[in-house]
C-alpha cells in the first residue's frame, strides 16, 4: 500500500509537470484529490485494512493529499504569472515618442536653437557660479522702466516700442533688464545670476528685427565690482561660445540703468565684416550691451550703494544664434518652418 502511494506521488508528479494550461491543471486536480480522484479511492480502500496498516497508510495518504495540494497552487500561481507576461508579451507598445515618430515616417523633434544656444549659455554661468533666474512676460511699469532709471517721459521710452495692456498700467517686458529689478528685490548681495527669456517689441520686422525675440540679462553684484570684472566675464562668455578668436570692439553705450555704459560689438560672422542684412551694412553685431549699474538702479532694488555696486549686461540671444548657425534672417527664428527647425537635431 505504501509503495502504491509512492507511485502515485511520482506518477502525480509527471503528471503536473506536463500540464500547462490552468484547465489540464483542474481536470489533474479532480483526478488525483477530487472526490472521486486516485487518493480518495486509496483511503476508501483503508475500510477493509488493519488499525495499524489504516495508521501508516492514512498518515501518508494525508502527507500525499496535502503535497498534492501543494504543488497545484504553485502551479496554478506559476500559470498565472506566465499568463501575465504572456498578455504583456502580445500587448506591449512602445510609447516613447521617437519610435512612434519613425515608424509612422513623421519628423523627429529637435530643441530650437535658441533653447540650444540659450542652455550652453546657462550652463557657462553656472560654472562660474552664477544662479538662473525667471521672470514674468508680463510687467509694470516700476519693473521695466521706473526702477531701471526710466522714468516717464524718458526718451529711452520710445527707444524701446512697448505693447502696453489697456490699463496702460501693464506691459510685455521689452527687455530681460526686468529680471536685474526682480533679482535684486529677492537677493541679498553678493550675488550674480543670469536671466533669459522672450521680449517683446511693436516694431516693423525686418532681417534683423522681431516683435518677440530672446535676451539673455546678466547681473552681479558686491563690494568692489569693477569694469575689469565685468570685462573678463564677457570675454569668458565670448571665448567659450565661439570657442575661437572673433574680433571684438568695445564702445561707448547709453542706457539709463549703466553708468558707464558699454557696447560690446562682434564682426559679423555672416559677412566677415564685408556688411549684410544681418549687420546693417556695418560689419558689426551689437550683441553684448553692458555696464556698470547705475546707483539709481541699485537704490530702487535695495540695495545700498555705500556698501556695494556691480555690472549688468543684456545679451541678444537671437543675434547670437544667427551668428552662431549662419542665419540671415531673424524671422527664420520663430517662422515654425520645418525646413529651418530640422537643422538642429540636438535633444
Ligand atoms: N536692456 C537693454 C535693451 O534691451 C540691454 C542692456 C543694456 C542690458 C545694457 C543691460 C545693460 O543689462 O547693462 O536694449
Amino acid at each position: 500500500m505504501l509503495e502504491k502511494l509512492d507511485d502515485l506521488m511520482s506518477e502525480f508528479q509527471t503528471a503536473l509537470s506536463a500540464v500547462i494550461t490552468k484547465p489540464e491543471l483542474f481536470d489533474l486536480k479532480a483526478e488525483y484529490v477530487g472526490k472521486k480522484g486516485k487518493v480518495s479511492s486509496i483511503l476508501k480502500s483503508l475500510k477493509d485494512a488493519t488499525n495499524e496498516e489504516r495508521k501508516t497508510v492514512g498518515a501518508k495518504t494525508n502527507t500525499i493529499k496535502e503535497a498534492i495540494l501543494k504543488a497545484i497552487d504553485e502551479k496554478v500561481a506559476l500559470i498565472e504569472i506566465e499568463e501575465i507576461n504572456a498578455k504583456l508579451e502580445k500587448n506591449w507598445q512602445d510609447i516613447t515618442l521617437n519610435d512612434i515618430i519613425k515608424e509612422n515616417g513623421l519628423n523627429a523633434a529637435g530643441y530650437h536653437p535658441v533653447t540650444l544656444v540659450q542652455r550652453e549659455i546657462e550652463d557657462i554661468f553656472i560654472s562660474m557660479g552664477f544662479e538662473i533666474l525667471d521672470g514674468p512676460h508680463i510687467e509694470d511699469e516700476f519693473h521695466n522702466f521706473e526702477a531701471l532709471n526710466i522714468p516717464k517721459n524718458h526718451p529711452a521710452r520710445d527707444m524701446q516700442d512697448t505693447f502696453w495692456f489697456k490699463d496702460m498700467e501693464h506691459l510685455l517686458r521689452t527687455h530681460t533688464s526686468t529680471i536685474q529689478v526682480r533679482g535684486m528685490e529677492s537677493h541679498k548681495p553678493p550675488f550674480k545670476f543670469v536671466g533669459p527669456g522672450k521680449v517683446f517689441r511693436c516694431e516693423t520686422m525686418d532681417a534683423s528685427h522681431e516683435m518677440v525675440f530672446h535676451q539673455l540679462e546678466g547681473m552681479m553684484v558686491g563690494e568692489n565690482i569693477s569694469t575689469a570684472n565685468l570685462i573678463f566675464f564677457m570675454k569668458k562668455l565670448l571665448s567659450e561660445i565661439f570657442k575661437s578668436d572673433i574680433n571684438v570692439r568695445l564702445r561707448p553705450g547709453f542706457f539709463p540703468f549703466v553708468e558707464p555704459g558699454f557696447e560690446l560689438d562682434i564682426e559679423c560672422l555672416i559677412c566677415k565684416g564685408k556688411g549684410c542684412s544681418v549687420c546693417k551694412q556695418v560689419g558689426w553685431v551689437e550683441l553684448l550691451p553692458c555696464g556698470m549699474t547705475h546707483p539709481k538702479v541699485l537704490e530702487a532694488g535695495g540695495i545700498d550703494t555705500t556698501k556695494y555696486n556691480g555690472f549688468a549686461f543684456g545679451l541678444g540671444l537671437d543675434r547670437l544664434v544667427m551668428m552662431r548657425y549662419m542665419i540671415d534672417d531673424i524671422r527664420h527664428i520663430h517662422s515654425g518652418d520645418l525646413r529651418f527647425s530640422e537643422q538642429f537635431k540636438e535633444y
